[in-house]
């Protein structure tokens, strides 16, 4: 039997979607990596670019500027294009906008053929997955979005500094909107084994949960920093993405914070919003339940809440 050669095709090279096709060419996780953006130059320019790192690479990837007819027997095909936030702009502000472009997108992709999963970076990226997964017609299990993946790596991050821990030893997330109004899961959240809020207790002079809420407010805001310093956010969230692709390619069955469709979880219907999911070769297995208490069960309604009135507008 021949071996299936897994494709990627990225749809918008700007800072993210290049960030990512380095990423996961760093990381040899695809056997061909195509590159599709308007401005064709950029694509054209990019992939000539990485072929030049090939020598240097993990596995060989072949990697070229394609076209939309392209996607029609790609494994996966990741949303990076469009608009991203000016400062003081929120992610939410630019919906309208990006609605438009993946109207084009999503229809070009659907002609190709495509028949494989969708991953969504594209901000308002829950908003965006959900139109995704309207305008392609594809099961909901094989429409992803990049969620709270990001948010939750934040907070891994935050603690992990907090507690001078390896942050890969830190089982915390963010669920809710990939935006201002997300939620910290702090009693769910473990650290080598041990429930963060049982940790901060036992050593009462070193820690104190108040300080919690400015590690939070870090995780939150980040984007907003980095953007007012260097005009976009890109190497987290490719890193996330190449994360999310391997968990797919792979069939792992990885836990990842990603923006998935619920039915009745968490109390909640039709919305797409970062929860822990399962992830494998056949897109989200499963969403995961996490026994949230009455505050972030409270918090977290309200960010669906959020989505759903951003969302009824756009979809009419
Ligand atoms: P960018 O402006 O650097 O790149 C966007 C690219 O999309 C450009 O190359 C542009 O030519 C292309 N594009 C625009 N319309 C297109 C179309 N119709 N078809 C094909 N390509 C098209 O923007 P950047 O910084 O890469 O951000 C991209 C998106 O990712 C933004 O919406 C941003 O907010 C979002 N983002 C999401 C994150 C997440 O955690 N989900 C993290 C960081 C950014
Ligand atoms: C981020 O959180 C801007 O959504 C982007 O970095």
């Amino acid at each position: 039997m021949m071996e299936h050669i897994n494709r990627v095709v990225v749809v918008g090279t700007g800072a993210v979607g290049s960030s990512y096709a380095f990423a996961l060419l760093n990381q040899g996780i695809a056997d061909e990596l195509v590159l599709v953006d308007l401005h064709k130059e950029k694509a054209e320019g990019d992939a000539m670019d990485l072929n030049h790192g090939l020598a240097f690479a993990p596995s060989s990837t072949k990697i070229w500027n394609g076209e939309y007819a392209d996607c029609k027997t790609a494994d996966i095909v990741v949303i990076t294009a469009g608009a991203n936030q000016q400062p003081g702009e929120t992610r939410l502000d630019l919906v309208v906008k990006n609605t438009s472009i993946f109207r084009d997108i999503i229809y070009s992709v659907m002609e190709s053929g495509f028949d494989g999963i969708f991953i969504v970076a594209t901000n308002p990226v829950d908003i965006l997955t959900y139109m995704t997964w309207e305008f392609s017609g594809l099961p909901v299990h094989r429409v992803i979005g990049s969620g709270t993946i990001l948010d939750t790596a934040r907070l891994r991050y935050q603690l992990g500094e907090y507690f001078q821990i390896d942050s890969r030893n830190i089982h915390a997330y963010i669920m809710g909107e990939h935006g201002d109004s997300e939620v910290p899961i702090w009693s769910q959240a473990r650290v080598g084994g041990c429930s963060i809020l049982e940790r901060i207790q036992r050593f009462p002079n070193q820690y104190h949960t108040e300080e919690l809420e400015d590690l939070f407010i870090q995780v939150r805001d980040a984007a907003y920093h980095i953007i007012d310093r260097k005009g976009a956010t890109h190497y987290g969230i490719a890193m996330g993405l190449v994360r999310l692709t391997k968990a797919i390619l792979h069939n792992e069955n990885a836990v990842l914070t990603i923006s998935s469709y619920l039915r009745n979880q968490y109390g909640q219907d039709d919305v797409y919003v970062g929860v822990p999911a399962v992830v494998n070769r056949s897109g989200v297995r499963e969403v995961i339940e996490l026994n949230l208490n009455e505050e972030e069960m409270k918090k977290f309604e309200a960010s669906t809440l959020l989505l759903k009135g951003t969302l009824a507008p756009v979809l009419k």
